[in-house]
């Protein structure tokens, strides 16, 4: 049986295990610049065995940011881009960068720019009309992929994932509820699938094979009008056979429609409304509002189920992802013919689980999956229970 531990590829990369940080937005750019307390956050985690650590969140276009702080890709932030690789590759990992557009997630009061969208749609979080994206939005917005790409590709990441899912740009576009275009980029799934998957192929033309590129996609949106499980397994398969990406990282939920389904456990409702301006914290006691924060059950590999869908409908690499936090539960991954497990908030809690984990110091994380991380990205991503209770170590 292949070991989670042991070397891996993913495209030209060459991985020293098979663990994977997910993207958990960092809030350690507060001038949109790379700073020393995020090559940290990265290094902690990377420090403590994981073979690649994703950044999130490069934005390609200043609209696409979900708040003012997050970096866009450009010339200016090439610099602090280079020094936080240097410092990952210095650790013995590799590094991807999460390159994406937020769409309706985006948030265009915090921004100063209109947020864009499939279709028009007022924005929950900003309280402002989000405007439908016109063709030349969307060639200027693939352009923009493009130009961000080579830029990481300069930077020394190994690796580039498109976000495709969570109701961003390109996962805004795939869900009929979010999507009500009647021209090109609507109504079917080849039309709504159009905008991820001319992402991808100009991204792959820019890059050839210099790094290894995959995409975070959707199992299952979790809301009305969201994305199936049939028809992410059908974008999937249209990803598959257009032969642009390395791997795919399967995540579901909505940050926009239904976060906790991306999530599972407990929902911080207060922790996270006291984040909020007024105006939104008053939207979250009516019923939508408290509708929006759903508590779903935690469970070990909680999107397992549907993940082996789409590994029996696909041939191409794939990121377990979703409620990780056990060695058991890695090697049953890489049993059931997974190639990858990505980890969130168990590294949150302990950036060096994989370590722990591989040299059987523990055979569990102590995550509690309370999310009450979740609230703490727009002050510096951090887990605050450690804070609370510092870990008793053996
Ligand atoms: C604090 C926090 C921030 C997150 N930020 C992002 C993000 O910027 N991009 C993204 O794709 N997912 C983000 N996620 C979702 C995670 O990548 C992952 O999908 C989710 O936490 C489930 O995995 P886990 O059970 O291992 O934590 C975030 C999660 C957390 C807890």
């Amino acid at each position: 049986m292949t070991d989670v531990f042991a070397p891996a590829t993913l495209g030209p990369v060459r991985l020293r295990n098979r663990t994977v940080k997910a993207a958990t937005f960092e809030g350690r750019t507060p001038e949109g610049q790379v700073t020393d307390e995020l090559i940290e956050y990265h290094a902690s985690v990377t420090r403590g065995g994981v073979g690649l650590t994703t950044v999130a969140y490069l934005a390609i276009a200043p609209e696409g940011r979900t708040h003012r702080e997050q970096i866009v890709v450009g010339e200016h932030s090439l610099a602090g881009l280079q020094r936080l690789t240097d410092a990952i590759h210095a650790t013995g990992a590799a590094i991807a960068g999460q390159v994406g557009h937020a769409g309706p997630v985006a948030n265009g009061r915090s921004n100063g720019v209109k947020a864009l969208s499939a279709s028009r749609m007022p924005s929950p979080l900003s309280m402002q009309m989000i405007g439908s994206a016109s063709e030349a939005d969307l060639t200027r917005i693939t352009r923009a992929y493009v130009s961000a790409a080579r830029t990481l590709v300069r930077a020394g990441f190994d690796v580039l994932e498109l976000h495709m899912a969570h109701s961003y740009l390109i996962s805004s576009f795939l869900a009929p509820g979010l999507n009500r275009r009647k021209d090109r980029w609507g109504g079917s799934l080849e039309n709504r699938a159009r905008l991820g998957r001319q992402v991808a192929r100009a991204v792959r033309d820019e890059v050839g094979a210099e790094v290894a590129l995959t995409a975070k996609v959707s199992l299952s949106d979790g809301f009305k009008g969201g994305v199936t499980t049939e028809e992410g397994l059908a974008y999937a398969q249209l990803l598959e056979a257009d032969g642009c990406l390395d791997a795919l990282q399967m995540s579901g939920g909505s940050s926009l429609m239904n976060p906790m389904y991306l999530f599972r456990g407990e929902a911080p409702v207060s922790e996270f409304a006291s984040t909020m301006p007024l105006v939104v914290r008053l939207g979250m006691k009516t019923p939508v509002g408290k509708g929006f924060l759903k508590s779903y059950p935690f469970e070990e590999a909680y999107f397992r189920e549907k993940a082996l869908r789409f590994r029996a409908g696909l041939s191409l690499p794939l990121m377990l992802l979703g409620g990780i936090n056990r060695r058991d539960t890695m090697e049953q991954a890489v049993a059931d013919g997974f190639d990858f497990v990505a980890m969130g908030r168990a590294l949150l809690r302990e950036p060096d689980l994989v370590d722990r984990l591989q040299s059987e110091q523990a055979d569990a994380g102590v995550c509690i999956h309370c999310n009450r991380c979740m609230p703490t990205i727009y002050s510096g991503t951090r887990c605050p229970v450690i804070t609370a209770a510092p870990l008793p170590r053996n």
